[in-house]
């Protein structure tokens, strides 16, 4: 089942008892990219939710010795459809969910940097002055202005041939139809403007994650 087809439907499985909106492929290629943590930067999550994609990571994280806090952001706010759709842990529209990630984490981690709001604005509250970014998971920015922005914001704390995007929606667009299917394709068009700049490390058909090594300065954002 794709990510795409879970979204359309209640929630139909879980990770480690938390609900989930990925795949078992990109849930244990996180967990993969985790155990190959080098130690020169931070892991960083835009879109947490109630925390499976991040448990992949510090998963794998946690066996490479990480010891650096885990920098997670979210507005953590149930929205209508979750309400609707009788989400687990969801009772009501704008419920704080910030409290269900902490707890759903909380085996995995100590050292967590959290921050509740709206992307982008949210990445100019957070201190990122001296953080290099090792792992940066984006399941939040997916179509503009708000893509763009985050990347704005972060790609200056990215290691050239260390730092590995984990673009949980890359290929979400390729479900959609007109004009949700050209604003779904920012992620690949900012590929496009920046040919060369990364490798491909994974990618599976039919899968919506794609994931990427940043080799050199972005050409153009
Ligand atoms: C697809 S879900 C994340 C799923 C999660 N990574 C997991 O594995 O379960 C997207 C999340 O991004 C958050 N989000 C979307 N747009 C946002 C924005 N502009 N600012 C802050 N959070 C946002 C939503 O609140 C939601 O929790």
């Amino acid at each position: 089942m794709t990510s795409y087809d879970m979204r359309q439907t209640k929630i139909a499985s879980k990770y480690e008892s938390i609900p989930r909106m990925n795949t078992d492929d990109c849930l244990n290629t996180l967990t993969r990219i985790g155990e190959k943590w080098t130690g020169q930067g931070v892991a960083m999550e835009l879109g947490c939710w109630l925390g499976a994609s991040s448990v992949a990571l510090l998963k794998g994280l946690n066996k490479a010795g990480y010891d650096k806090p885990f920098y997670a952001f979210d507005r953590w706010k149930a929205n209508a459809q979750q309400v609707r759709e009788g989400w687990e842990f969801v009772t009501s529209i704008g419920q704080n969910l910030l409290p269900q990630y902490r707890k759903n984490i909380h085996p995995y981690i100590n050292k967590l940097a959290h921050h509740k709001g709206k992307l982008p604005e949210i990445l100019e509250t957070a201190d990122l002055s001296d953080v290099r970014i090792e792992m940066l998971v984006l399941d939040a920015p997916k179509t503009e202005p708000v893509y763009t922005a985050c990347i704005r914001a972060l790609h200056k704390h990215w290691i050239p041939g260390v730092t590995i995007l984990c673009l949980l929606d890359y290929n979400f667009y390729q479900r959609k139809e007109g004009v949700e299917r050209e604003r779904l394709l920012a992620p690949v068009n900012f590929m496009i403007r920046n040919e060369g700049c990364f490798s491909s490390i994974h990618q599976k058909e039919g899968e919506s994650a794609a994931f990427f090594r940043y080799e050199k300065p972005l050409k153009n954002i």
